[in-house]
């Protein structure tokens, strides 16, 4: 087993034999959530604290579910009811938590580089839920499992990631994913919606969803991320669903068993088509969110497992 990990701070961070260490543990927990077997011994007697500055659904419930069937102690701080809202900054707040000796802190914030700067000042480990614009490394692993359970495997697969690609922390920590292992990775977005710099990914860059999907393994849709844009982005919604909404006719471009993919939360009519993200034949976007428990297992056992390590050594 590899994992050096101290904290998941981001897919920055981790080899590809640590990946390929997590997704494969990951498996035997999906496999054992089918069966309704999870080991509840796991994180027992482990305390995990999730903070989320920002709203969730099926991250938080997939880390509050995961930590819960490996058996750990679980607490959602109620983050609009706390005292952030009387200006107690990040940092104290997690210093207090700390205080309480936590095993396990799960953080979504809105600003790129918190959850990293959090993780300086606590000694348990931390886990990014997704940092603003940064990283969402547990994120971009299932959607990997996702893959390698729908293809066979995680390497020289052609994959398009699509739609608005600058204000995306899932697009990020996928594309460092996808291209540890190994991956051509195909970036399709009106030019407004591709970040400056683009050119560093080492990707292949398109404005074209025909020309961008051709015969590609994985087409990968994003959400158009409102709450990050602070003016015109696009013309119109109808306008954006038009040239860059995945529906049939764009989707005959890929390959012909090219599997569809989405995080959630999902804009039917505006970035998919609900009939393709509903086709069980094509779409994945319900085995995602299954991946995602049994990534956050594994994730949060490789750590437990080097903080118990950490501590006996201390
Ligand atoms: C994503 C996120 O929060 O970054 N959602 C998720 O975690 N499943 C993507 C999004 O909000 O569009």
């Amino acid at each position: 087993m590899t994992f050096r990990a101290r904290h998941l701070l981001g897919i920055e961070h981790l080899a590809p034999d640590e990946i390929t260490t997590l997704l494969d543990l990951a498996d035997t927990y999906a496999e054992a959530n089918r069966k309704g077997a999870a080991p509840r011994d796991v994180l027992a007697g482990m305390s995990q604290i999730n903070m989320f500055f920002e709203n969730s659904t099926r991250t938080q419930a997939s880390f509050e579910l995961a930590g819960k069937r490996l058996g750990a102690d679980v607490m959602n701080m109620a983050m609009q009811a706390s005292s952030v809202k009387k200006g107690e900054t990040l940092i104290d707040t997690a210093l207090t938590l700390n205080a309480m000796r936590p095993d396990l802190l799960v953080v979504r914030h809105p600003h790129s580089g918190a959850v990293d700067l959090l993780a300086q000042k606590v000694n348990c480990a931390v886990l990014n839920a997704g940092d603003g614009k940064h990283e969402h490394p547990t994120q971009a692993l299932l959607d990997a499992l996702t893959i390698r359970r729908a293809k066979g495997r995680l390497h020289r697969l052609s994959v398009a990631i699509c739609g608005d690609i600058s204000h995306s922390r899932v697009a990020r920590s996928n594309i460092m994913l996808l291209g540890k292992m190994e991956n051509r990775i195909r970036l399709i977005a009106p030019p407004t919606l591709m970040p400056s710099g683009v050119a560093d990914f080492g990707c292949e860059v398109f404005d074209n969803m025909e020309e961008g999907l051709k015969d590609v393994d994985v087409v990968m849709m994003l959400r158009l991320q409102r709450e990050r844009m602070d003016g015109g982005f696009i013309p119109s919604e109808r306008e954006y669903y038009h040239r860059y909404g995945l529906d049939a006719a764009k989707l005959a471009h890929a390959k012909p068993d090219a599997i569809v993919m989405h995080p959630g939360p999902m804009n039917r009519g505006v970035e998919i088509d609900g009939e393709i993200a509903d086709d069980i034949n094509r779409s994945v976007i319900q085995e995602q969110v299954e991946m995602g428990v049994a990534v956050r297992m594994a994730a949060m056992d490789l750590l437990a497992q080097n903080l118990r390590t950490n501590r006996d050594a201390a």
